[in-house]
C-alpha cells in the first residue's frame, strides 16, 4: 500500500487556557438536527468499545488487526476523537481518529474513518478539525499523518502538505 506522509505546521496563536482545561472525556453536540443528520456528538478521549471500532473499520474495508494490539494502541494514544450518532435504541460509532505524540513537539494522526453511510456530509472535516484543535490546545506544533493516495485532497483541504521543504516520510518494514 502506498502512503503519503503529510505535515501540518501551524503558527497560529496558542488557544486560550480556558479551552484546554476540561474533565475528560469531553462531549460536544456537533449536529442537533439537519436535513441529513441528527444527534451527532463528538467525544474526546472516550473509552472506546473495541468491537464497535472494529465494525467501523470493517465498514470501510480495512484489514482487521489483532484486537489486543488495537487495545494497546488506543491505551497509548495521546488523543482519541469519536463521532457518535445517538439514537433511542443505541449510540452508534460513526467516526473515529486518534493521535500519538511525544507530548511536546510532534503528533501523528492515525485511523481516520467515517462510516460510509455518513461520508460526504462534512463529518470527516469536523473530526479532523477537532483532533487538530485538541493537539494545538496541547501546544503541539507539528502534526503528521500517512495518507492513502485516494484521500490526498481530503487532507490538503484541511491544510496538510506533502514534503514541506522537500522533507520525505520514510518507512522501514520487516522483510
Ligand atoms: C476520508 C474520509 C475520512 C473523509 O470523510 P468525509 O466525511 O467523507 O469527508 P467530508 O465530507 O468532511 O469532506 C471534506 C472535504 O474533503 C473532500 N473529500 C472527502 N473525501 C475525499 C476523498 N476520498 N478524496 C478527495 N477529497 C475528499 C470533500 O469533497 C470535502 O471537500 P469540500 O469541503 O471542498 O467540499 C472518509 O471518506 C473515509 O472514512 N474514508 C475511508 C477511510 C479512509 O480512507 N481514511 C483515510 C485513511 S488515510
Amino acid at each position: 500500500m502506498t502512503f503519503w506522509h503529510f505535515f501540518f505546521k501551524n503558527n497560529d496563536k496558542k488557544l486560550l487556557s480556558q479551552d484546554i482545561e476540561y474533565i475528560q472525556p469531553k462531549e460536544v453536540l456537533l449536529i442537533n438536527n439537519s436535513d441529513e443528520l441528527k444527534n451527532i456528538y463528538i467525544i474526546i478521549n472516550k473509552e472506546i468499545n473495541l468491537y464497535e471500532l472494529e465494525e467501523l473499520c470493517d465498514s470501510v474495508g480495512w484489514v482487521r488487526r489483532p484486537i489486543k494490539k488495537v487495545k494497546t494502541a488506543l491505551e497509548n494514544s495521546f488523543v482519541t476523537v469519536c463521532l457518535i450518532e445517538k439514537n433511542q435504541d443505541r449510540n452508534l460509532l460513526i467516526g473515529f481518529a486518534r493521535a500519538t505524540s511525544d507530548h511536546s513537539f510532534n503528533a501523528t494522526i492515525w485511523d481516520v474513518v467515517i462510516h460510509p453511510n455518513f461520508q460526504s456530509k462534512g463529518l470527516g472535516r469536523a473530526l479532523m478539525n477537532e483532533i487538530i484543535k485538541e493537539l494545538r490546545c496541547k501546544d503541539i506544533s507539528t502534526i503528521t499523518l500517512f495518507a492513502d493516495p485516494q484521500v490526498l485532497n481530503f487532507y490538503r483541504t484541511l491544510g496538510f502538505m506533502s514534503d514541506p521543504d522537500g522533507v520525505k516520510g520514510m518507512f522501514w518494514y520487516p522483510l
